[in-house]
């Protein structure tokens, strides 16, 4: 069965032969997948670290002397230099000009965002425009600009494919006072329905008067983000996204004219030049220092520097084409499931087809009578046959209400009625007639055709059942 669903998948997507060097990998930098039996499908969490990449990083830590960096001595010298290299490699790995971009070292990429929040000079008569469709990192940037005055808009995604509303974010972007300071937020791709919002949005704000906030984090781990061509003011990403390895390592890219209307609300050690505690003042530090807070988690910058290096060599054109493949199979397969009655099994969140959309599907599936079924449930069930897959909202509200057709009225009046504290159980007894939530399965490099197809196997169980039986 798998064997003749795959030579008909290599039929209908040819280009896929052009990926073969990632089955390598599989065998060999991924072996570990196959050896423990586990079907992941959880990329856009988060992405898988390749044996190598784990390697260089120990031999580099097992056989150098590494201490704080930025003292002349020889084991912080030794690290700043990588920390630098990786920095300058992050840049060029984008295709970014260091004359027009910095790269700032986070957390994570809600550091990122964080940091563009705290400090953009919002103020009345200025505004924050974003999509309903944002993760919750960029939706709370919303509360800095309340709390100086700023006006917070949002403008709609439109259903089933969630693409933006063309025409009320036009007219959003044209309200601009460009004497103020606007700043537009919108992710590259979603990570909710995986819509890919279209990088022309950028240029259009600008020349409206806008500061734009590019959320990448879940853009780059399969497409190129070319910095060359695109011109954001800041961009937010993780980089365990792209390449699974180190965790607790993000950045802000900002240009440098944006970086500098930032006003950071507060100076700590490695951001400042010089402070005094009788003298009462502080000065930043040039550049991207004046946003880094305290020491950086220096040990693991070599590893990025690493990661990049590995998705270079693979080619984020080979990663994106396997992507494609396996998605448009799975969006054509799940979408053809259907009941004996006719009716169908899988409800996509999103485009069905492969044009500007990345590698998660976001579903819930329905019962013959048309009732969901509880997407814990189908997580319960990919957990007893080792699937990983995620489900919830992503931390997607705004993606996730459109989605599943939650109005404002409901969720007002479910918010009524809470004093203090609304646990997730609480919001989903309120909303009870409805799924408050989806399952996502995402693909990546290290995806082959036998874990897509398993997944269409475990989707068949639930053909033919009643909800309130399984
Ligand atoms: C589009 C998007 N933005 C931001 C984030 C936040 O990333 P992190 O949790 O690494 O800060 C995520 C994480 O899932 C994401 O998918």
């Amino acid at each position: 069965m798998l064997t003749s669903a795959e030579a008909a998948f290599k039929q209908r997507y040819p280009e896929y032969a052009t990926t073969h060097h990632l089955d390598e990998l599989r065998a060999t930098e991924y072996a570990r997948l196959d050896k423990l039996g586990y079907i992941y499908l959880d990329y856009t969490g988060g992405g898988l670290y390749s044996e190598s990449q784990v390697r260089t990083h120990t031999d580099l830590l097992l056989n150098n002397v590494f201490g704080n960096p930025h003292s002349t001595n020889p084991s912080s010298m030794a690290i700043t230099c990588l920390v630098e290299q990786a920095r300058a490699y992050v840049l060029e790995f984008f295709n970014a000009s260091p004359d027009e971009y910095l790269v700032i070292f986070t957390k994570n990429a809600s550091g990122a965002l964080k940091l563009v929040g705290e400090a953009y000079p919002f103020e009345p008569g200025g505004n924050y425009l974003l999509i309903f469709d944002n993760h919750n990192s960029v939706n709370g940037i919303r509360e800095f600009a309340r709390a100086r005055g700023a006006r917070v808009i949002y403008a709609p995604v439109l259903p089933p494919d969630m693409r933006i509303d063309d025409e009320k974010l036009i007219g959003y972007l044209e309200e601009a006072e460009p004497d103020n300071h606007n700043l537009f937020a919108y992710p590259a791709q979603s990570n909710f329905s995986s819509v890919q919002h279209s990088l022309e949005w950028i240029e259009h704000a600008q020349t409206h008067g806008w500061d734009v906030l590019l959320d990448a984090a879940a853009f780059t781990p399969t497409n190129i983000l070319d910095l060359s061509r695109w011109h954001p003011d800041y961009v937010s990403l993780s980089f365990y996204k792209m390449f699974g390895y180190p965790t607790g390592v993000g950045c802000l890219l900002a240009r440098k004219t944006a970086l500098a209307k930032l006003h950071r609300p507060w100076f700590a050690g490695g951001t400042i030049e010089v402070a005094s505690v009788q003298g009462d003042r502080f000065f930043f530090h040039e550049g991207s220092e004046a946003f880094e807070d305290g020491t950086l988690n220096y040990l693991s910058l070599p590893a990025v520097e690493n990661g990049l290096r590995y998705i270079a060599e693979i080619g984020l054109d080979t990663i994106h084409t396997r992507v494609r493949c396996l998605t448009g199979w799975l969006l054509d397969e799940l979408t053809s499931l259907r009941h004996s009655n006719g009716a169908s099994l899988v409800r996509v969140y999103g485009p069905v087809n492969t044009n500007m959309r990345g590698g998660a599907i976001t579903l819930n599936l329905y019962d013959p009578d048309g009732h969901f079924i509880d997407h814990q449930l189908v997580e319960q069930r990919a957990n007893q046959v080792n699937i990983s897959l995620r489900t919830g909202c992503f931390c997607n509200p705004g993606g996730g209400e459109l989605a599943l057709g939650i109005s404002a009225e409901e969720l007002t009046s479910c918010f009524i009625r809470v004093k203090e504290r609304l646990t997730l159980d609480d919001f989903r007894r309120c909303i009870d007639t409805k799924s408050t939530g989806a399952v996502r399965i995402s693909v990546g490099l290290a995806t082959n055709f036998a874990d897509v197809y398993r997944f269409t196997q475990f989707a068949q169980q639930f053909l033919d059942k009643k909800a309130t039986e399984i």
